[in-house]
C-alpha cells in the first residue's frame, strides 16, 4: 500500500512522464533494476563497500542529554558519519554499480547542498569513471566546501544559472545534458524523485537505514519498532530510506519535516506539503508548490538540500494518505535546533538534518515515547553559514 506498484505509482502519485529521447534509457532501466539488484553477486559487491568503503553500519546512538531536553527517549540514527559525510553514498554506490551493469561509462548528477555531488564524484572515482554535476550558482556559493571536494575528487562542477539558481534548476541542467548524451550516460539522480523507478530504486538502497535501525533497536530497548521515526523532506531520500522497513508497521508513526524557510506564508519557503498542489516535476507526478497557472514557484530554504519545489511521489502518498504527520520549520528554528544538538551532543548537523531536529518545537512526546531521528548529514559544510548567522566570529 505505501511501496511503489510496477508502474511506479504510489497511490496517485509518481510514474514516468519522460521526453521521447530519454524513454529508451529509462525504459532500460525499469525492465532491469529489480533483476540486477537482486542479483547475488550485485548484493555481495553492494553490501561490501557499504560495510568496508562507506563503515555501515552507522550506530544508533541513545541521545541522553537531548532526551532529557525534550522528555522522552532519543536515538540518532548517524548517517553523519558514514564516508563523505551523509545518507547520500548509500545510494550512490548502489547507482554506479548499476551504471556498469548496463555498460554506461559517463555519469551526470545533480546537487543542492553538495552532499550528493561529493558522493557521486567520489563513486566515479572510486570506480574510475567520468563525472559531471550540475549544481545551482547560489548552491556553489553557500556549499563552497563541497565543490572543492568534488573538483578535488576529479569531477566537473557546471553551474545551473536559471530560475532561482539552486536545486530544481540544477535538475534541469542534468536532465537536459541526458537527453542529449542518451547512450552512454547514467544519470544518478540524488533523492527519492524522478521517473519511475528512480524513487523506488533511490528508496531500496537507502532502505539500509531502516534495516539497521530495526536490529540496532532491538538490542537495545528489547523492540524493533521505534514509537516514531522523524526524517527530514528535500526530496525525500533520507526519510524514505528511514520509513521504509517501518510504513507497514501501524504502530510506528511517521514523522517528515519540511523547509518552512522564512515562514510558510511568506512566499520564501519549500514547504510543498503545505503549499503544493498536484502536479509534474522531473519525470514524476506528485505535490509541487505552483502558481495558479501551473508554473513552479521558485522555492527558498537557507538549506541547499531541502529548497526544492515539490517532494517525492512516496511523500506526496503518505501525506495524502495520513500515514505520516508533516510538519514545517523555519530556517531560525533549524538553525538554532542545529545549535542545540551541537552543544548538548557535540553533534554539529548538516542544516538540512536540523530541520528534523526542529520536530521539538512543534510535537510534544511522551516520557516513554522511543523516537528515532535520522541525522542525515554532518554540518562541516555549513560552518560558515552558522558561523555568519549566530556571529561566532
Ligand atoms: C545532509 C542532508 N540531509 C538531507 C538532504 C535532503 O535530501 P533527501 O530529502 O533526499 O534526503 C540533503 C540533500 O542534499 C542532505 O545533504
Amino acid at each position: 500500500m505505501y511501496h511503489a506498484d510496477e508502474k511506479g505509482y504510489y497511490g496517485e502519485f509518481g510514474g514516468a512522464f519522460i521526453p521521447e529521447m530519454l524513454y529508451p534509457n529509462v525504459e532500460e532501466l525499469r525492465q532491469k533494476y529489480l533483476d540486477v539488484m537482486y542479483e547475488e553477486s550485485f548484493k555481495k559487491e553492494f553490501n561490501q563497500l557499504l560495510k568496508d568503503y562507506v563503515g555501515r553500519p552507522s550506530p544508533l546512538y541513545f541521545a541522553k542529554r537531548l532526551s532529557e531536553k525534550h522528555g522522552c527517549k532519543i536515538y540518532l540514527k548517524r548517517e553523519d558519519l558514514n564516508h563523505t559525510g551523509a545518507h547520500k553514498v548509500n545510494n550512490t554506490i548502489g547507482q554506479i554499480l548499476m551504471a556498469q551493469k548496463l555498460g554506461k561509462t559517463r555519469i551526470i548528477a545533480e546537487t543542492g547542498a553538495g552532499q550528493h555531488g561529493v558522493a557521486t564524484a567520489t563513486v566515479c572515482a572510486l570506480m574510475g569513471m567520468e563525472c559531471i554535476v550540475y549544481m545551482g550558482e547560489i548552491d556553489i556559493a553557500r556549499q563552497a566546501p563541497n565543490v572543492a571536494r568534488m573538483k578535488m575528487l576529479g569531477a566537473k562542477v557546471r553551474p545551473a544559472f536559471s530560475g532561482s539558481r539552486t536545486l530544481k534548476d540544477a535538475t534541469n541542467e542534468a536532465i537536459r545534458d541526458w537527453i542529449n548524451n542518451p547512450v552512454d550516460t547514467h544519470y544518478i539522480i540524488g533523492s527519492a524523485i524522478g521517473p519511475h523507478p528512480y524513487p523506488d530504486m533511490v528508496t531500496r538502497f537507502q532502505s539500509v537505514i531502516s534495516e539497521e535501525i530495526k536490529w540496532q533497536l532491538k538490542e537495545k530497548e528489547g523492540r524493533e519498532n521505534p514509537d516514531y521515526v522523524v526524517a527530514c523532506i528535500g526530496g525525500g531520500s533520507n526519510a524514505a530510506g528511514t520509513y521504509y522497513h517501518f510504513l507497514d508497521e501501524p504502530e510506528v508513526g511517521i514523522i517528515a519535516v519540511e523547509a518552512a524557510g522564512k515562514g510558510v506564508e511568506t512566499g520564501e519557503s519549500a514547504a510543498t506539503s503545505a503549499l503544493g498542489k498536484v502536479g509534474i516535476i522531473h519525470g514524476c507526478k506528485t505535490m509541487l508548490m505552483q502558481t495558479a497557472d501551473g508554473q513552479i514557484t521558485e522555492p527558498y530554504s537557507i538549506s541547499a538540500g531541502l529548497d526544492y519545489p515539490g517532494v517525492g511521489p512516496m511523500h506526496s502518498h503518505l501525506h495524502k494518505s495520513g500515514r505520516a504527520e508533516f510538519y514545517s520549520a523555519t530556517d531560525d528554528e533549524a538553525m538554532t535546533a542545529g545549535l542545540e544538538l551541537s552543544q548538548l551532543e557535540g553533534i554539529i548537523p548538516a542544516i538540512e538534518t536540523g530541520h528534523a531536529f526542529a520536530i521539538f518545537d512543534h510535537k510534544k512526546f511522551k516520557p516513554d515515547d522511543v523516537v528515532v531521528i535520522s541525522l542525515s548529514g554532518r554540518g562541516d559544510k555549513d560552518l560558515n553559514t552558522y558561523i555568519d548567522y549566530f556571529g561566532l566570529k
